[in-house]
């Protein structure tokens, strides 16, 4: 991120400016290894080494979280009802920025949820222009067999639209699959297979384009997205 230093590190440490000024003024800040107290010094995190308190300070000035969503959490960030959302299992610093939620997963689905405040990516990621495929674990009542497979691979006529050709691969005998669709409309994977006769019984968002679901989170458990991981998705 480039601007002014304390907007860049109140931006990229979720402080607020006098908090960032604050820290500027006791010391705990260099750029490329001089102790600067100046906020308004410009600056440019990719550029130069910016430190506050030794730690990297980096990223574009917005939040981008990955949250393994568990069944029962809305993929929203309020609910008039109360009932408990994605935002509310995240501490208070990124709760109050208010990140959105990156496409929706049902309330009994769990699996990868994206959370940014960065509006162009989470409307370039959910655009039908644009849509970023996304893969599922599918836990079925009976067995996919071959037949879903090749009808998963063609358009599949839902009704009120038709899928582009997605992908399905059986595991577990076909009781379990893993599927890629390339949008995101409402229940499309439940949709897609009760076309097909069956029933979903678990559902389990792996990935978004690039961005895998980290295997060390456990459901409820959440993370900035790493630098590499940032990089990859805002290329979407
Ligand atoms: N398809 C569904 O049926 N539900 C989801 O939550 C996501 C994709």
């Amino acid at each position: 991120m480039r601007g002014r230093l304390d907007r860049v590190i109140a931006a990229c440490c979720l402080l607020s400016r006098s908090e960032a000024q604050t820290a500027l003024k006791a010391g705990r800040v260099t750029v490329d290894g001089v102790l600067l107290r100046d906020g308004s010094v410009k600056t440019d995190t990719e550029a130069q080494t910016v430190l506050l308190d030794g730690r990297r300070v980096e990223g574009d000035g917005f939040v981008y979280l990955m949250l393994y969503k568990p069944a029962g959490v809305l993929s929203a960030t309020e609910d008039k009802k109360g009932e408990t959302t994605a935002l509310d299992l995240l501490p208070d610093c990124y709760r109050r920025i208010g990140p959105g939620v990156v496409g929706r997963l049902d309330k009994d689905a769990e699996g990868l949820l994206l959370l940014t405040d960065n509006g162009d990516l989470n409307h370039r990621l959910t655009s039908p222009r644009h849509h970023a495929d996304k893969t599922y674990l599918a836990t079925l009542d009976r067995p996919a067999d071959a037949s879903d497979e090749a009808a998963f691979a063609a358009p599949m006529d839902l009704g009120d639209f038709v899928t582009q050709p997605g992908e399905l691969r059986r595991l577990e005998g076909g009781l379990q699959c893993l599927v890629t669709v390339h949008e995101g409309k409402f229940h499309q994977i439940k949709r897609m297979f009760a076309a097909r006769g069956k029933t979903v019984i678990a559902l389990k968002r792996l990935s978004i384009g690039p961005l895998r679901l980290d295997e060390g989170l456990a459901p409820g458990e959440w993370r900035p997205l790493t630098e590499s991981e940032r990089t990859e998705i805002l290329k979407k």
